[in-house]
């Protein structure tokens, strides 16, 4: 194949374009993309609706799998299954909205046998970001028996997984969805409570939570701290429902509490390593087929993302590229 299709993102717009193949540099791999993923930061580079790509055009995408082709890099060999996640991909580099993509070895994760090139998108960067969200929280001292732990924007990507991965280490989990009907789902993954989300404003709650994955930000972020149990943390993973936090010291100088910091993209590769290899044993989720609720193809991104962005969607949606 001399071309292949691509999802190229331009500074007004985007589409499905044929780009001509080229071998990989010094150091990279070309791997051979069967499956990517939507992200809520995917959706916002389609739709243009959030400054994720910082270099037009680009190919969309920040997650891929799929089988090396040819390498460049003494690491990986043809024919390796490989998973890449963040990185820079769809931000500075061409991501895995393509049939084809090159990317430094230093990116690119080897599969465990534990998961096909499917399941490892139905976990993408939502997967690792729950993954690393939970390891800073036991960082942390988090530790099953000491409480519940909350899970907000529970129905999404991250949300879901989250809850998964916190039921299967013997964590209570309380998801908090503004969906009334994502709730069957949610304790089937895991949760044994599913509530609405209610916000306050004292300086201090109740202590209630032993440890939080907040995909929410905003007047939510704020709250599950004023609640927070003594020297318990709340991981602040996203912002769909606001950028901004204001919460008094109270809770940090009277209570201890931490609030931990989650950036998958950047995350080193050590850290990398070491996180897949926990999502494929002691982090495994149980129910990634029931997370995956839907499957796209390159064509349909535009209509799909501007979907997520409306926060109407449930669990991943798949992106089935080739192979
Ligand atoms: N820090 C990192 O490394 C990292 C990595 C991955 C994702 N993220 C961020 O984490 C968040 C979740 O990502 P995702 O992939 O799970 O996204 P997603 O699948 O789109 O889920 C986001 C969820 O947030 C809730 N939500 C959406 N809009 C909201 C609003 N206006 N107010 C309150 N809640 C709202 C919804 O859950 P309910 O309807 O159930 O409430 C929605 O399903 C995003 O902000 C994303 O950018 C960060």
């Amino acid at each position: 194949m001399s071309t292949y299709r691509a999802f190229r993102i331009h500074e007004q717009g985007g589409g499905v374009e044929s780009l001509p193949l080229e071998p990989p540099a010094a150091g990279e791999v070309l791997i051979r993309v069967h499956w990517s993923g939507i992200n809520y930061k995917d959706a916002l580079a389609v739709t243009g609706k959030g400054r994720i790509v910082r270099r037009f055009p680009l190919t969309g995408g920040v997650d891929l799998s799929g089988v090396v082709e040819a390498s460049a890099a003494p690491e990986f060999a043809p024919g390796d299954a490989v998973l890449v996640t963040g990185c820079g991909l769809s931000e500075v580099r061409d991501g895995g909205y393509a049939e084809y993509a090159r990317v430094p070895a230093e990116a690119v994760i080897r599969l465990s046998q534990n998961f096909s090139l499917r399941d490892v998108m139905v976990l993408g960067t939502a997967g690792f970001a729950a993954a690393l969200a939970i390891h800073q929280l036991e960082h942390n001292g988090l530790a099953p028996g000491q409480g519940p732990v909350a899970v907000t924007g529970a129905s999404g990507g991250v949300g879901c997984i989250a809850i998964d991965m916190l039921a299967r280490r013997g964590h209570e989990v309380v998801a908090f969805t503004r969906k009334p009907e994502a709730a069957p789902l949610l304790r089937e993954l895991g949760a044994s409570e599913v509530h609405a989300f209610e916000t306050s404003s004292r300086p201090l709650e109740v202590e209630r939570w032993a440890g939080a994955v907040d995909n929410v930000g905003g007047e939510v972020l704020s709250t599950l701290l004023r609640a927070t149990k003594g020297w318990g943390g709340v991981a602040a993973v996203g912002l769909a429902g606001g950028a901004e936090l204001t919460v008094s010291l109270m809770p940090f100088l009277l209570r201890g509490v931490n609030l931990l910091g989650v950036n998958s993209a950047a995350t080193r590769r050590d850290k990398r390593v070491l996180l897949w290899q926990r999502i494929a044993t002691d982090l495994a989720p149980r129910h990634l087929d029931r997370i995956a609720t839907a499957t796209v193809g390159l064509d349909d991104l535009p209509a799909t993302c501007a979907k997520i962005l409306s926060g109407a969607h449930i669990g991943r949606t798949l992106v089935k590229v080739g192979a």
